[in-house]
């Protein structure tokens, strides 16, 4: 895939996995719009830094904020990928050692890491560009922004688009 001249939106891009998948994009041609909390301004001002493109401050759980990150991405070109790398997590025992209710899993960080790992995830990948602007790839690991960026897709076969026709019953005999 030619990336070369398209912009591409970062969701946590100002950090870990984020920031290299920012600069292979960068690398790759891509003006890339770096997309974190706004407290990461400084971190993600440096990224910017080197890969040029811009900052949009963008908590991922906030779908205004999401369409203003897309918006800001389709002032510096057609706007053709989105990797999702904000993220948060840290491991946590199910139950406590002592086996109390009190030291088990608190359900409301729980909530918290499923609102941005997955549902972030889907408010960035569901925020509807123009038609003609729709990133083409959205992926969530460094890799996969190499793969898509690197790799044409396979040829299509006719068997794997051809719709599938219900199978007929055998007309019933009474
Ligand atoms: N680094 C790894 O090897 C690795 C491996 C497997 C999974 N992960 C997961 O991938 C995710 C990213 O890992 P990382 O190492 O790059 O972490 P990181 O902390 O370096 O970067 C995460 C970035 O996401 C941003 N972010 C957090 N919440 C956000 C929100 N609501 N909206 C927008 N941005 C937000 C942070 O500000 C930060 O810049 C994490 O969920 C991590 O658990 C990481």
């Amino acid at each position: 895939m030619d990336i070369s001249g398209a912009s591409a939106i970062v969701t946590g891009g100002a950090s870990g996995l984020g920031e290299a998948t920012a600069k292979l994009l960068a690398e790759r041609g891509a003006r890339v719009v770096i997309a974190d909390l706004d407290r990461q301004e400084e971190k993600a001002k440096d990224v910017v830094a080197t890969t040029g493109g811009l900052f949009a401050p963008c908590d991922v759980t906030d779908p205004d904020q999401v369409i203003a990150a897309v918006e800001a991405a389709k002032e510096l070109g057609p706007l053709r990928v989105l990797v999702n790398c904000a993220g948060i997590g840290w491991p946590q025992r199910t139950i406590g050692k002592d086996g109390q209710y009190t030291s088990a899993h608190d359900l409301d960080i729980f909530t918290k890491v499923i609102q941005i790992n997955l549902i972030g995830r889907s408010t960035a990948s569901a925020s509807p560009p123009p038609r003609s602007a729709r990133p083409s790839r959205s992926t969530s690991s460094v890799s996969g922004a190499r793969s898509s960026t690197r790799r044409r897709s396979p040829p299509t076969t006719a068997r794997s688009v051809r719709p599938r026709t219900p199978r007929r019953r055998p007309a019933s005999s009474g």
